[in-house]
């Protein structure tokens, strides 16, 4: 075993040179564009399917505050991801930061999580906007035959049950519509985003400017029924409370739920090889799009707990159904189809980005680069690995039930952030002089408050992620000791100049 190519690190003026070559993206983003990107792969199923399970069997009205500290936590990643973003604006966001701070393996780990992120991710976003469609077209008088309407279990206090349906097609047809506009190319799909982002923070701020009028402040006590904290280590219960499966509750375990809301901000790092001034606008749009999204949330959080008595918030569309019980139908109807049209575009922004990290993988060799580097010679996009992704998406918002997708995704992003956040740190002793035209500030104090926050809500997690990380990981480690460590072209580089010295 070669020890030394596994924490062989890419040279940062290498690959800005790399960036000089033909076979690059088309720069066509400006600020505005990638801060709706941004938006629009962070509002989506969380605060709009997520919010209602999350407020009434985990936290209660304190969600507010989980929503806080999620902001908070992902602010200190942000500026993290925006360093780097604003250091080396290529495709592959974290996977490419990672190679060159920590060396190769770290790198596959952290692409493979990524993909794990924006695919998971995706998929879990497909099986939320199945339902809110259903929803919409229900009010029409419309349905899909039951035995094709949902995944075939659904996961319930730590049990799967059967629901009677074989697959949940119209997440498949959505995955597949969403692959098809992407194949076609970036500006168009930039251009259907900022529509739908438009469409979807007007539903938000709509939810929040009406829905203060039918708050009953009442409904804010208790205001943390389910206690503040809930800290499982590896299944081992070390602080606060635990509902009846042992999963852990209170506020914490409520932000580590709500997350998944969060999720999508640094996927704008991944555009950053399309963007037209990506030193500056990167950064700016990363900042810019999870402030916006933090004081939204937070005001939609308090919003629906203070309309609706926590435990008797519908779970499955909480935002939506609180204006039904308000009396207020017609605005449960416009917020239900703003919001599949919100989730829409959170798809789309993440179905952009899971091929883009493995664009970035296999011109380092890491993955077959005939199949993931293939630009199409007329879209500019890398269709091939678009369509493999679609497909991985599609089965898995097919098949797989929505919490348990939620769940994985969570912690893959988390486990991201850590890894993001400490790259910071190490670059910053092993490349000091690095041109840095965005610096985050008061390093190491900000990185490590992003690693340990970012810890706290993966042990606010049930335990089984945990394990879910691990086999998606071990999988992943495999591949790469099987194929990525051989094809290696920083290894073939290496070896050559030491053949040549
Ligand atoms: N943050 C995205 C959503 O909530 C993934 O749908």
């Amino acid at each position: 075993m070669d020890w030394k190519q596994l924490f062989a690190r890419k040279n940062l003026g290498e690959l800005l040179e790399e960036m000089k070559g033909d076979d690059r993206l088309k720069r066509a983003l400006g600020p505005v564009n990638l801060t709706a990107l941004g938006i629009g792969a962070v509002i989506g199923a969380g605060i709009f399917v997520a919010t209602g399970k999350a407020a009434s069997e985990t936290a209660g009205p304190a969600l507010m505050v989980s929503y806080l500290v999620v902001g908070i936590t992902c602010i200190f990643a942000a500026l993290c991801y925006a360093e780097f973003a604003s250091m080396a604006p290529v495709a592959g966001s974290a996977y490419t930061y990672a190679y060159i701070t920590m060396g190769e393996l770290f790198a596959w780990i952290i692409g493979w999580d990524l993909v794990l992120e924006y695919a998971v991710g995706a998929a879990t976003v497909a099986n939320g906007w199945s339902g809110y469609f259903q929803k919409v077209i229900a009010k029409l008088g419309l349905h899909f035959p039951a035995i094709v309407s949902k995944s075939i279990y659904v996961f319930e206090n730590e049990h799967y049950h059967a629901t009677g349906s074989l697959i949940n097609l119209p997440a498949v047809l959505i995955v597949a519509i969403i692959t098809a506009i992407l194949v076609k190319g970036i500006s168009e799909s930039a251009w259907i985003n900022a529509l739908m982002v438009f469409i979807k923070v007007g539903a938000v701020v709509f939810v929040i400017l009406v829905g203060s009028f039918y708050v009953h402040p009442e409904n804010w006590t208790p205001f943390a029924p389910y206690g503040w904290t809930g800290i499982n280590i590896f299944g081992l219960h070390v602080a606060g409370n635990t509902n009846e499966a042992g999963e852990p509750v209170g506020m914490l375990a409520g932000a580590a739920i709500i997350f998944f809301a969060y999720i999508g901000f640094d996927s704008v790092s991944t555009h950053a090889e399309e963007s037209k001034n990506p030193r500056r606008d990167v950064p700016i749009a990363i900042i810019a799009s999870l402030l916006i999204c933090t004081v939204l949330y937070i005001g939609v959080a308090a919003v629906l707990t203070g309309m609706v008595k926590y435990d008797t918030i519908d779970k499955d569309a909480g935002v939506s159904s609180a204006f039904h019980h308000a009396g207020l139908p017609w605005a449960e109807v416009i917020i239900a189809t703003a919001g599949v049209a919100g989730i829409t575009s959170v798809l789309l922004v993440l179905m952009l980005s899971a091929p883009r990290v493995f664009l970035a993988m296999a011109r380092d060799g890491l993955v077959p680069s005939s199949f993931f580097a293939d630009v199409h010679p007329r879209f500019r996009t890398p269709w091939k690995s678009t369509i493999a992704v679609g497909i991985f998406v599609a089965i898995l918002a097919g098949f797989m039930p929505i919490d348990a997708l939620l769940h994985l995704a969570n912690i893959g992003t988390l486990f991201a952030f850590v890894i993001v956040c400490a790259a910071v740190i190490i670059m910053r002793y092993t490349d000091p002089d690095a041109a840095r035209p965005f610096r985050c500030p008061l390093v190491p104090l900000i990185p490590i408050l992003g690693i340990s926050a970012c810890l706290l809500l993966m042990f606010s997690l049930p335990a089984a992620n945990w394990l879910r990380l691990v086999i998606w990981m071990g999988l992943g480690l495999a591949i790469y000791f099987g194929y990525g460590r051989h094809h290696s072209v920083l290894r073939a580089h290496n070896a050559s100049m030491s053949a040549k010295s």
